[in-house]
């Protein structure tokens, strides 16, 4: 079975030419990079290389940046030191954070360090950006941590109006960049934010690997203390190669980002018209939908209320060799525990399943016969496609009474037909689509 992989929200796969940058750092240049002998100097010199690429891409200087082992550490550092350095005692965010920022400051709050104020948000996951600055008003020199984008639903957030009542109000901006690091354009001389973060496992590089940016005027104190590594912001030997990769991976993501833009919106374009012709009914949680008000590599479908396939989803998308996810990858496999659907009060009668994509998600069109001619032929590029409908269709066959209880009298395993027969017709659809997109096109984006 052909699978393929929408859950490019939840990690994307390395491009060769980062593997290729990061390899000498495994072999021949092992040297600590701490060592005053020539094997650590290589290495060092390597590392400052990487961290002047990285200013260099987002217009920042290079003693701006700290390489970290991703975006959680990068997050927790920002909000933890922002706050202690600065004596901050208020922090604003919202309630569809990501858990790296939402548990990091609910432990602040816990502890009494400071006291946490979560904007509202509308059932379209939109903040409040009158509540806001009502917000600053009465706590001038707050802390603020909103998101860029939304890793579960895609919203983009307005960094420059945020960014401009934190500089009215004095108060320290922190935005959690994770999902839009190598997807948009950050130019800190001109971004109104004081601190910002990546993981470079959401932009094809390795997993393990990060960096925050914090304003010069805005120095923090080190978050894990040890040796002098970081200029003294994070002890601890550095992760090379992970250092290596990440900015092998977002000088690659610089390098076209308008063309992988494109090829990706066609994407998500046609995955919204095709469900919006297969699949009466279908909404779209939060902005997703919205080409200009979302970020491009995220789609998160709400089905109609079905009793035939109510939970079933993601297990026969799986089934069908097609990954997705029911929110955040920690949540994966269950939109039970997505916090994000819950702020926006989401019918939990309705099954969401969000896909993501990368500049790679055209790859499997490479793998299927170019241009088939007969409709034999169409027919069988349009099975073996991200469907694997072929199981869906198994299925189906295997449980033909889809409403019927089972013989423990629960809906459960009996529920799968409807799902699959859904699932395996609208991908199914999709998958023509992207083959016609992907090959008769003759896309080739990535690596
Ligand atoms: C918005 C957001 N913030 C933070 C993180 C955590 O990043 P990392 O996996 O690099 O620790 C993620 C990862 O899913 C994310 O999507």
């Amino acid at each position: 079975m052909t699978k393929v992989y929408f859950d490019n929200a939840a990690t994307t796969a390395m491009d060769d030419r980062v593997i290729e940058a990061m390899l000498p750092f495994m072999k021949s240049h092992f040297g600590n990079p701490s060592s005053v002998h020539s094997h650590g100097r290589e290495v060092r010199t390597a590392i400052e290389k990487s961290r002047k690429k990285v200013a260099e891409l987002l217009n920042a200087s290079p003693s701006e940046i700290f390489f970290t082992s991703g975006g959680t550490e990068a997050d927790n550092t920002a909000l933890v030191c922002g706050v202690e350095s600065h004596g901050i005692t208020h922090v604003i965010s919202s309630p569809i954070e990501h858990h790296a920022v939402l548990h990091t400051l609910e432990v602040l709050a816990k502890k009494g360090t400071v006291k946490l104020s979560l904007l509202d948000v509308n059932e379209k996951g939109e903040i409040d950006y009158n509540q806001l600055e009502n917000l600053l008003k009465s706590n001038p020199g707050s802390l603020i941590s909103l998101m860029h984008a939304n890793n579960e639903i895609g919203n983009l957030n307005d960094l420059n109006r945020i960014g401009a009542l934190a500089k009215e109000f004095g108060a320290f901006f922190h935005s959690d960049t994770v999902q839009t690091m190598g997807h948009y354009v950050h130019d800190l001389k001109n971004l109104p934010v004081d601190a910002i973060v990546a993981g470079g496992h959401k932009f094809h590089g390795p997993k393990g690997s990060g960096f925050l940016f914090v304003r010069k005027e805005k120095k923090i104190h080190p978050f894990i203390h040890g040796g002098a590594q970081e200029r003294n912001m994070r002890g601890g030997t550095e992760n090379v190669i992970g250092i290596i990769g990440i900015a092998k991976a977002l000088e690659l993501a610089y390098e076209d980002m308008a063309g992988h833009r494109s090829h990706i919106e066609k994407i998500k374009k046609h995955f919204i018209e095709m469900l919006k012709a297969e699949l009466p009914g279908v909404e779209f949680n939060g902005l997703s939908a919205d080409m200009e008000k979302s970020l491009y590599t995220v789609l998160n479908v709400s089905l109609p209320p079905s009793e035939s396939n109510r939970g079933m989803l993601l297990f026969n998308l799986d089934l069908a060799g097609i990954s997705a996810s029911g929110g955040s990858a920690c949540s994966s496999g269950a939109t039970v525990g997505s916090h994000v659907l819950r702020a926006l009060n989401h019918n939990p009668e309705r099954d969401s399943v969000r896909f993501s994509f990368s500049r790679f998600s055209g790859h499997l069109c490479r793998q299927l016969p170019p241009r088939p001619k007969t409709h034999r032929k169409r027919r069988q590029v349009c099975a073996a496609l991200p469907s694997g409908l072929g199981s869906a269709r198994q299925l189906a066959r295997r449980h033909p009474q889809p409403m019927s209880k089972n013989r423990s009298g629960h809906r459960g395993l009996d529920q799968r037909p409807q799902a699959a027969r859904l699932v395996g017709r609208y991908t199914c659809g999709l998958g023509r689509r992207i083959w016609k997109d992907g090959v008769q096109s003759g896309h080739a984006h990535g690596g």
